[in-house]
């Protein structure tokens, strides 16, 4: 795409993957195996999304406390070191929010999914509804052409394509258009109490059905023993007549690369599956919780990390904003 601004570090046709996780709970399996387990590209750019954890009311010292936690298990699950950033420590992505904003439109902000779920309300906060152009800086200030999310995100990511085809269109070519998620490649872990709805971190603290990164071993295990299942006694994948089972099956599937539908043969009752989705789960886990816990006896290590991973995005997005600066026609932009 001749004229368009591509990161200086990026090698040949490598596609660049990019992500950000909201600190707006304590982080589930879900989120692992649908997410950090995904972001492994050493090219990459994942970071903690805590401007997005203030589109609704938000208690800043959780936040604090959340973001330090969430960075720290990023760096835990293996997440390629330099790639890890918190948001707000990068002011290339407020500043091409804003640029975005003013080439986004009322109409299309309010078509967002879950601006109609969350927001529309006279209290709702401004951000919620231009929460979508905050998210289309992140992508396209890094020419990320890989976005992994989960399928509640695809909305989103359409959205950054369509803008940044609308601004290369009207401003001239400056952004990297994002593909869209093709594949939905991430396990939908469910909630083991309500296994029709996702386990999701927005669930109150205390929730039985979601497994938490770094809740107690035993507790994990004791929550997945209790799992809710059905009143047959026959393991099958089967997900609209046994969706408690099934999500048994995918949760162990995941953990161990296996296939769902093939571990299923394996068992004769719930109680050996749960058994070894308990030790697939805590076999993941236990060295997460491990390496958190060696991390944060050395605080100072984890600022050293994040602030390479902070300076690389700052480098790498800055020729980008300035670029969107310049086509904007904004004085004072010349470098
Ligand atoms: P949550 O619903 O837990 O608050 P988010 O909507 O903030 O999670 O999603 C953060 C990332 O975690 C998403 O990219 C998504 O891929 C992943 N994710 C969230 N919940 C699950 C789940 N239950 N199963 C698989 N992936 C999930
Ligand atoms: N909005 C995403 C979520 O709630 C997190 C996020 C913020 C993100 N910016 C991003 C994901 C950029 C991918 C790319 O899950």
């Amino acid at each position: 795409m001749p004229g368009s601004v591509r990161p200086t570090h990026r090698k040949g046709t490598i596609m660049t993957s990019l992500s950000g996780i909201t600190p707006s709970g304590r982080l589930t399996l879900g989120n692992h195996l649908g997410a950090l387990r995904r972001f492994t590209d050493p090219d990459g750019f994942y970071f903690v999304a805590n401007l997005h954890a203030m589109t609704t009311k938000h208690d800043p010292r959780r936040l604090a406390a959340l973001t330090r936690e969430f960075a720290t298990l990023m760096l835990a699950a293996g997440v390629p070191e330099g790639t890890v950033f918190i948001q707000s420590d990068v002011p290339t992505h407020a500043q091409l929010a804003y640029l975005l904003e003013c080439t986004s439109y009322v109409g299309e902000l309010s078509r967002m999914i879950q601006y109609k779920e969350k927001g529309n309300r006279p209290m709702t906060r401004a951000s919620l509804f231009t929460y979508p152009c905050l998210m289309a800086a992140d992508i396209l200030l890094y020419g990320a052409e890989r976005v992994p999310v989960g399928g509640d995100q695809d909305q989103h990511v359409e959205l950054a394509r369509d803008i940044a085809i609308r601004f290369n269109r009207e401003y001239g070519e400056t952004f990297v258009v994002p593909q869209l998620n093709k594949a939905a490649l991430a396990t939908r872990v469910k909630d083991l109490a309500n296994p029709t709805a996702k386990m999701s971190k927005s669930a109150a603290d205390d929730a039985i059905g979601t497994i938490r990164l770094l809740d107690p071993p035993d507790v994990i295990r004791r929550q997945i023993m209790r799992a809710v299942t059905d009143s047959e006694n026959e393991v099958r994948h089967d997900e609209a007549n046994k969706p408690g089972v099934t999500n048994l099956l995918d949760i162990l599937a995941a953990c161990t690369d296996g296939d769902p539908v093939e571990l299923a043969k394996s068992y004769a009752s719930y109680g050996a599956l749960k058994q070894d989705v308990a030790d697939a789960v805590l076999a993941v886990i236990d060295p997460l919780q491990k390496e958190y816990a060696r991390l944060t006896t050395d605080p100072g290590a984890i600022d050293h990390l994040l602030a390479q991973g902070r300076d690389r995005a700052l480098d790498a997005s800055t020729p980008c904003l300035q670029a969107a600066t310049r086509a904007m026609g904004l004085a004072g932009s010349t470098p």
